[in-house]
């Protein structure tokens, strides 16, 4: 062992070379990013998250959507595709995820920056222009009461049923068919029991069934009339029961809506 002093001296420069140039150069570079206003006195792009949407942040991260979900959407020059014979470039944003690529000026308020490596689903960087309120909850609850094929998984326990009291559902209350809200996280079917037991209370004593088949009864008398019925009953809300959003649920959906970073046109996005 008499080159102790070139191993050393070696490994030095190989470590310091690359904490130079993967730490200390691009700290250096971005340390001094500023939000953008395009004449002084717009709007500052981007803003701190606040309130709601910045609790949603720790939600977000507790419950691993970042496995499945970038943030981050690619330049035009990226994601190739045939049309006519002809290769064509730009998937992601041809995709409507968002309008242009992402830059680091996008992230300077996230810490830690949410980049993601894996997209088992879409991109979430810009998310908030793509769905309102309304559609992320039942989402959440359940993907598939959205889309069928989904295989991302059921976020149920972000949500409470409970009874409904005094007749009126709160203003919150997920408005979804019954085969969702009654075990939720899963597709709910009554036993062959509980369903001849619904049916011997008439089709008259299930409000809004009735209501709907008015101009197009269900024949009743028929099996297949009877399994229309069914179908169409499962897709009806439930009459004593709500599924309400928790507080984690709310201020996840706060934090979605406003994901909103492929959007405000910035000078150093180039392509
Ligand atoms: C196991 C992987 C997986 C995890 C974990 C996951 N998702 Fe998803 N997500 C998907 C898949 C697959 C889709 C596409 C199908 C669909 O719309 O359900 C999707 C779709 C979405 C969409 C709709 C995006 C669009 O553009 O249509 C949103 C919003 C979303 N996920 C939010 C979340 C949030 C919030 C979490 C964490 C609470 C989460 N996801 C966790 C796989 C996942």
């Amino acid at each position: 062992m008499d080159r102790g002093m070139v191993i050393f001296v070696g490994a030095l420069l190989t470590f310091s070379s690359s904490w130079l140039g993967l730490i200390l150069y691009p700290y250096w570079q971005m340390q001094n990013e500023q939000p953008y206003a395009k004449t002084p006195g717009d709007d500052l792009y981007p803003r701190p998250l606040g309130g709601a949407a910045l609790a949603g942040v720790k939600v977000y991260q507790a419950n691993g959507c970042l496995y499945c979900h970038t943030q981050q959407v690619r330049s035009a020059k990226f994601g190739n595709w045939w049309e006519d014979g002809q290769m064509k470039t730009g998937a992601d944003i041809r995709r409507g995820w968002g309008t242009r690529r992402t830059v680091s000026r996008d992230y300077i308020y996230d810490r830690p920056t949410m980049l993601g490596t894996m997209r088992t689903g879409p991109d979430l960087a810009n998310v908030g222009t793509r769905y309102a309120e309304a559609w992320h909850h039942p989402h959440l609850l359940n993907p598939r009461a959205i889309n069928g094929w989904s295989t991302m998984p059921s976020f149920a326990f972000l949500y409470t049923r409970e009874k409904v009291v005094g007749g009126q559902k709160s203003d919150k209350a997920l408005k979804l068919g019954r085969e969702w809200t009654v075990n939720p996280g899963y597709r709910w079917r009554p036993t062959d029991a509980e369903w001849a037991a619904i049916l011997a209370r008439r089709v008259s004593t299930l409000p809004d069934v009735s209501q709907a088949a008015t101009p197009n009864p269900f024949n009743l008398t028929t099996a297949a009339g009877k399994a229309e019925l069914l179908a169409f009953w499962l897709t009806t809300d439930e009459e004593d029961y709500q599924v309400i959003p928790t507080p984690e649920a709310e201020s996840l959906v706060a934090y979605l809506l406003e994901l909103r970073k492929a959007e405000t046109p910035l000078p150093e996005v180039k392509e």
